[in-house]
């Protein structure tokens, strides 16, 4: 169990698609500890097993002082409504931007014992879930901006890289 270091762009982790679990080994028990132990920490709402450099489809989640984690998640159900708000990610460090999300969404995916799993969520919660299930497809945030935010993002990255 660890604290892992998280990746950042541009490493190319992030823009990778990651694979499905076919099989609950040693290896996703171990990224599963990974996973819940490096996402408990402040500011920390959600963490995708590529921003820890493994290409699995896994990810966790800090969100009301609830920690949990999800295999092969997948998304069932965005409401209609929409949220407005500031996002960031931990592999974007120092970037805010408005991002325009579903006001609430519902993840099936499975357990470590390969139990089905239902995730759902308002707010942060849906936010989270929306921005970790695009981590797993290789895609950011930033990607989801609308053209002026993100001109503004990709210079603002520009300066820091
Ligand atoms: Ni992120």
């Amino acid at each position: 169990m660890a604290m892992r270091e998280i990746r950042v762009l541009p490493d190319p982790v992030l823009r990778t698609p990651c694979e499905e679990i076919t099989d609950v080994d040693d290896r996703v028990r171990a990224l599963v500890e990974d996973l819940v132990e490096t996402v408990d920490a402040d500011g920390r709402a959600g963490l995708a097993a590529n921003q820890i450099g493994v290409s699995l489809r896994a990810f966790s989640w800090n969100v009301d002082d609830e920690i949990g984690y999800v295999l092969n998640p997948r998304i069932v159900e965005l409401s209609e409504e929409q949220q407005d708000g500031d996002e960031g990610c931990l592999s974007v460090p120092g970037l805010w931007y408005p991002t325009t999300r579903a006001w609430y969404a519902r993840v099936v995916g499975t357990d470590l014992a390969g139990d089905e799993v239902v995730v759902e969520g308002t707010d942060l919660m849906a936010r989270c879930l929306q921005h970790e299930c695009d981590h797993l497809d290789g895609k950011l945030y930033l990607d989801r901006l609308e053209r002026g935010a993100r001109k503004r993002a990709m210079r603002e990255l520009r300066e820091r890289l």
